[in-house]
């Protein structure tokens, strides 16, 4: 049979997916890479740009001198910036209230990448390197089958033979030594990284332990915020239908207007200003908690600017329902890997209609660490200054409220009158 290998360069870094006390990146893919020659398979190797700093030529001479008959490297960073994180952009997303998805994010368009080569290069099967514990292998998966359903998945990492053949570091430098596999000359970094151009992942190694803080040189998209410039960088971000269209950067003289570049310039602009780092615990979909760190700087931009947009230009009640349902939904849509389902296109076509009043501009400066926002404008008109000036009356009779305010009370009334007969007051 052919197999489809989700290659990973990962050459001079730990950049990973997988489980990196037993290996970096580059060793894990390509031991599995011959370990399915070894079987009897005939691999192809694919990788997929989606902003992450790697040298896919070095991946690709590897892929090839380890065995593999062809090697596909797609581009697919505008997919995944007008596809995946527009929506998300659009609808808040957030997961456990701190993580902003960047990896959960960038796999429908890494799997879609997969199964478009598979049908053209006749595999029935694909493979990848993630562990048996985490997010990755469920969303990996569930995207191939949501595109492809007769595809078959060789995930060696919970194939017994593989798994105990190859626990620990040692055994597979040994197999990686027998095979010729050139195996990176720095040192691994003791934790697993994930990177696109939206964020950067750390997990796994020295981070299991949930009280152990990072050390100052592993963050690497943004400067500690604590050795961020004195000075503040003024931006201003313009939203039409709840997705950035132009950013300005005036004392750079700068426009950006194109979606991929609006993201690169936003990163850079965060990196200098130490925008965007997080630490968590959070709930994997398969129920163990994973402590987990990431950068995602240009997203905490957006996301802030987006939320306070939406604020001057979206309805209260379009708001709360959006907030409760989409927002939420989506974001365990993206986390579980649910992406190629019928409830990803029955939430998401609910997008449009909360973002059709999202159009103004953002004013906001970076500042050690924060996105502070020093203005907005639109001209929706949902906001209108007299009416919710303190100042001055208008739009409606103060006496109006005191009506409104009655009957809101009456159940109120009624629960404090039974708690204090009851005594409980
Ligand atoms: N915990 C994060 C998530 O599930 C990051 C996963 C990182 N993946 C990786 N292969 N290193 O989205
Ligand atoms: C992995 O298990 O390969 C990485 C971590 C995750 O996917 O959650």
């Amino acid at each position: 049979g052919r197999v489809l290998l989700a290659y990973s360069g990962g050459l001079g870094t730990s950049r990973d997916a997988h489980l990196c006390m037993i290996a970096d990146r580059a060793e894990n893919t390509s031991c599995i890479l011959a370990w399915l020659i070894e079987q009897g398979y005939e691999v192809v190797a694919f990788m997929a740009d989606v902003g992450q700093e790697e040298d896919f030529e070095a991946a690709r001479k590897k892929a090839l001198a380890v065995g593999a008959k062809k090697f596909f490297l797609e581009d697919l960073k505008r997919e995944f910036v007008t596809e995946l994180i527009y929506p998300a952009l659009q609808a808040n997303c957030i997961y456990e209230n701190v993580y902003l998805l960047g990896t959960s994010l960038a796999r429908p368009v890494i799997a879609r990448g997969m199964m478009a080569i598979a049908d053209r290069e006749g595999c029935d099967f694909v493979s990848h390197g993630c562990t048996g514990k985490g997010n990755d292998q469920v969303r990996f998966e569930l995207a191939f089958y949501g595109l492809k359903p007769d595809i078959k998945v060789i995930a060696p990492w919970r194939i017994p033979e593989f798994y105990h053949r190859f626990a620990g570091r040692q055994a597979l430098l040994a197999y990686a030594a027998e095979k010729q596999i050139p195996v990176q000359q720095t040192a691994a970094k003791p934790w697993s990284t994930d990177e696109n151009l939206f964020h950067i992942s750390y997990e796994a190694g020295i981070l299991e332990d949930p009280d152990t803080t990072p050390p100052a040189d592993m963050w690497k998209l943004t400067v500690d915020p604590r050795q961020a410039p004195e000075t503040p960088q003024a931006l201003t971000i313009e939203f039409a239908k709840g997705l950035p269209v132009k950013v300005t950067v005036p004392d750079e003289n700068k426009v950006y207007t194109d979606g991929v570049e609006i993201f690169l310039a936003l990163n850079a602009l965060a990196r200098k200003h130490g925008v965007g780092r997080i630490d968590i615990v959070e709930n994997r979909f398969i129920g163990v908690k994973s402590r987990g760190c990431y950068e995602s700087p240009g997203a905490t931009i957006l996301r802030a600017a987006h939320v306070d947009l939406e604020g001057l230009t979206l309805d209260r009640n379009v708001r709360a329902l959006r907030d409760q349902f989409v927002t939420i939904e989506l974001s365990k849509i993206l986390y579980n890997g649910h992406w190629f389902t019928p409830e990803r296109e029955f939430i998401v076509s609910a997008i449009p209609a909360s973002q059709r009043t999202v159009n103004g501009l953002v004013r906001l400066e970076l500042y050690k660490g924060n996105v502070i926002i020093k203005g907005r404008s639109s001209s929706e008109g949902l906001y209108d200054e007299k009416e919710s000036s303190m100042d001055e009356l208008g739009g409606f009779e103060p006496t109006d409220t005191t009506g409104f305010i009655q009957i809101e009370s009456i159940r109120i009334k009624k629960w404090a009158q039974a708690n204090i007969r009851k005594g409980q007051a």
